[in-house]
């Protein structure tokens, strides 16, 4: 059933979530945004609460509020933690808002062949099984995100098609879908993904309650990073400061490494380049460092 349309379906409380969370460094600032954001979505009753509390009723500024509708967009260079984010910050709602959430996730490069018509049929199929889902937890704490990664296909299929009619199909299926979750009987949270938010329509992008904008790490969150693995290997502060300087910019380039380049990348092959026979020296990581070039950024966000 859902499964066959959803590529996963998480639910949380879910501890290892809270560990990849908590693993995301140097984006506070967005997971504090974040978290309020989502949690007025989820758990409309606690801004209800608070506005009784001070006004003795729903004060019109709630009722703004709440009309908005529940879309977040996640954008961004590529490797900068949107997915990760995504994926695990419905721990921390669950556990403040005391409700259960369940993760429904459709990546759309990965599964719409980037026919117009294909990736139509999966965003109103996905919304049809939503409904459903959400008329069966009726009565319950339970509630609903909706995580639609890689959302560039709705662009790109956009530019493939040369038939104007077909154009806004994916668009406007999403469009309905996020119109007819609002008046669900559980909260429903909608988040996209997308490495090209300038290509997104518009019609898309005004509708988001919230855009969070992702960037590479600053030569801080770099630091902070790199301090949260090789301190306990023996690094000291002043060599941490001389590798970030090589990382941030990279080395003649006008741009650094990625979130995903350092993990995935530099700090593996540190270790893996001491192991077996060695510990971890700095000499290895400016080496690893010297050697792995970082991503080329993508189109949009090249030179910021
Ligand atoms: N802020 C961060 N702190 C630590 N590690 C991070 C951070 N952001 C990303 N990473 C690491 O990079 C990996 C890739 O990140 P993620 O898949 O979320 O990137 P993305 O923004 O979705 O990229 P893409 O646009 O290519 O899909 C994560 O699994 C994590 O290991
Ligand atoms: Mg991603």
């Amino acid at each position: 059933m859902s499964d066959q349309i959803f590529e996963i379906v998480r639910t949380y409380p879910d501890p290892v979530a809270q560990k990849q969370y908590d693993n995301l460094v140097g984006i506070d600032h967005i997971k504090n945004r974040l978290k309020i954001e989502a949690a007025v979505i989820l758990n409309p009753a606690g801004i209800t609460t608070w506005s009784e509390s001070f006004y003795k009723k729903e004060v019109e500024l709630v009722k703004v509020l709440k009309q908005r509708p529940p879309l977040f967009i996640f954008a961004g260079d590529v490797g900068t933690g949107k997915t990760a984010l995504a994926e695990s910050f419905a721990n921390e709602i669950a556990n403040t808002e005391k409700v259960n959430i369940t993760l429904f996730k459709l990546s759309l490069s990965a599964r719409g062949s980037g026919i117009v018509g294909e990736i139509t049929k999966l965003i109103s199929e996905s919304f049809d099984q939503l409904r459903k889902e959400a008329q069966s937890l009726s009565g319950s704490k339970s509630t609903l995100i909706f995580f639609i990664d890689e959302a560039d296909a709705l662009a790109q299929s956009r530019e493939a098609s040369q038939m104007h009619h077909e154009d806004k199909a994916g668009v406007n299926a999403l469009i309905r879908g996020i119109d007819s979750i609002k008046d669900l009987p559980i909260p429903v949270l909608v988040i996209m993904c997308t490495n090209r938010h300038s290509s997104i329509d518009p019609a898309i992008r005004r509708r988001s309650a919230v855009t969070f904008e992702f960037s590479r790490p600053s030569q801080e969150q770099c630091f902070s990073l790199f301090k949260s693995y090789l301190t306990e290997l023996s690094i000291t502060d002043e060599e941490i400061k001389e590798a970030v300087s090589m990382c941030i910019p990279y080395d003649g380039l006008s741009y650094g490494y990625t979130y995903s380049d350092l993990t995935q990348k530099v700090l593996p092959s540190l270790l893996l380049n001491s192991y077996p026979d060695n510990p971890v020296t700095f000499e290895t990581l400016t080496e690893v460092i010297k050697t792995t070039p970082p991503t080329t950024p993508f189109n949009e966000y090249q030179g910021s």
